[in-house]
């Protein structure tokens, strides 16, 4: 299926990173440019050197997409080395479980400042750009099956999560007149090897976990990946403000049920 990515700009943040490194593989097969954003010079430069081993374009941008200025350089470093932006994908983060009972001041707003901040400000800059020139870009952000599930430590994680999904709604409201569709997709466990039931490397949370999810074992960031394409793809004209969850289903709801047969 042609996706007609061929020759489209992609401004991914977070693309030095475990599921970074997949989307913007995914998205060079189909023919796209990428502009790898990353906090991580090192990250970044090691995904860019991925892409460019396949034989496509693509461009280191490092910065920290927490701070305004940051952002708005990036977006200029990207724009003069690949053209503008058609598609920017948030897949920026970090996912610390803190009690909230010991949770700092400071802790809370660097949560709150990457995952959420971060978000709002490249959201920004990009649809500006996509404004301007009258084009009709989509915006990906990475959410997590955390932000409608709640988690013990996770009530920053989860909160900031959650305040993806709404920015992502709320966004979606606001530039879907100038043709911008903005989604999110919501992963459940991802690692960096795929797990299953009774695999030795499966720790006891991972095998909790793979007991709920129906799909019997933990994602890849390919399954990501994949997902993200679709949503950006042009021939999706009339998705936007969804968010979808790839979570091998873990996210459904309990299996931890006793069956019964009693009708009365
Ligand atoms: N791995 C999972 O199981 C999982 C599940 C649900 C959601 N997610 C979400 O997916 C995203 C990626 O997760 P991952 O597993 O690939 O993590 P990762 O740590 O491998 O990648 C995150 C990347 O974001 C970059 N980053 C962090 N702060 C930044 C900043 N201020 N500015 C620019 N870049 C910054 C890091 O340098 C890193 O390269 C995160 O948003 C995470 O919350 C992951």
């Amino acid at each position: 299926m042609d996706l007609q990515m061929t020759g489209k700009v992609v401004f991914q943040t977070g693309a030095g990173g475990r599921l970074g490194r997949a989307i913007a593989l995914a998205f060079a097969r189909e023919g796209a440019k990428v502009a790898v954003v990353d906090v991580n010079a090192q990250a970044a430069a090691a995904t860019v050197a991925a892409l460019v081993a396949t034989g496509s374009e693509a461009v280191a941008v490092v910065g920290d997409v927490t701070r305004k200025a940051d952002v708005e350089r990036m977006l200029e470093e990207a724009t003069k080395a690949l053209g503008p932006v058609d598609v920017l994908v948030n897949g920026h983060g970090i996912f610390p479980n803190i009690p909230m009972l010991e949770t700092t001041v400071e802790e809370w707003d660097q949560i709150f400042a990457i995952n959420t901040r971060g978000t709002m400000l490249t959201c920004q800059a990009v649809a500006k750009q996509m404004i301007a020139r009258g084009a009709q870009g989509a915006i990906v952000n990475v959410s997590s099956g955390a932000a409608t599930s709640a988690r013990i430590g996770g009530a920053g994680y989860c909160g900031s999560k959650a305040a993806v999904n709404l920015l992502t709604h709320a966004f979606a409201i606001e530039v879907g007149p100038h043709g911008i569709r903005v989604n999110a997709v919501a992963p459940g466990l991802i690692m960096d090897t795929v797990l299953r039931p009774g695999d030795e490397h499966a720790a006891g949370y991972v095998n909790m976990m793979l007991e709920s999810t129906p799909m019997r074992r933990t994602g890849a960031p390919e399954d990501i990946a994949e997902a993200i394409l679709f949503l950006a793809a042009e021939r999706n004209s009339w998705v936007t403000g969804s968010i979808l969850e790839v979570t091998g289903g873990s996210h459904c709801g309990r299996p931890h049920v006793p069956l019964s047969r009693n009708l009365r």
